[in-house]
């Protein structure tokens, strides 16, 4: 289990749907890797609805809620729990804007990404997410 004083240093990924489609695992991984992040633990798995449902619960009142989760759940994903020190914002800066019209140039979303909804990657928003979504994907054994 990932516990609190992992706080700030941690960040829970997932290579999503539309980039494991369209072969860009590797890729993203490198591009990971090569900013410095390491790995704590790496899975290719597929979310169920009731998942997605839940690990998207903050957005549920939104308006793009059930295309985000018939989006999430229509394809394996590569879930990983990733390590460095500023963990959440270097992370966010790599991957880029949420519209990968907007993504900065070398980020990972305007890089990799079709469209607002099928963008890519997931970055944890905050410390507390990251430990709350690292412990929704793996259990201690998986965890390095
Ligand atoms: P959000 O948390 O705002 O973005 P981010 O992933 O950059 O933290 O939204 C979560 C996901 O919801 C986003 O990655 C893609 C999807 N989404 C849409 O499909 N349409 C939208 O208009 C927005 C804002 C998000």
């Amino acid at each position: 289990k990932i516990k609190q004083k992992m706080s700030g240093k941690i960040t829970l990924t997932m290579i999503k749907p539309d980039a494991v489609k369209n072969g860009h695992i590797g890729n993203i991984l490198a591009d990971i890797t090569t900013a410095g992040f390491g790995i704590k633990a790496l899975k290719l798995t597929q979310l169920s609805r009731r998942d997605a449902e839940l690990f998207y619960s903050v957005h549920k009142e939104r308006p793009f809620f059930g295309e985000l989760v018939d989006f999430m759940i229509s394809g394996p994903i590569v879930a990983a729990i990733l390590e460095k020190n500023n963990a959440i914002e270097e992370f966010r800066n790599l991957i880029g804007a949420t519209n990968p019209q907007e993504a900065a140039e070398g980020t990972i979303r305007q890089k990799y990404a079709e469209s607002i909804a099928a963008n890519a990657i997931h970055g944890s928003d905050s410390d507390e997410n990251a430990i709350i979504e690292a412990n929704f994907h793996f259990s201690g054994r998986e965890v390095y």
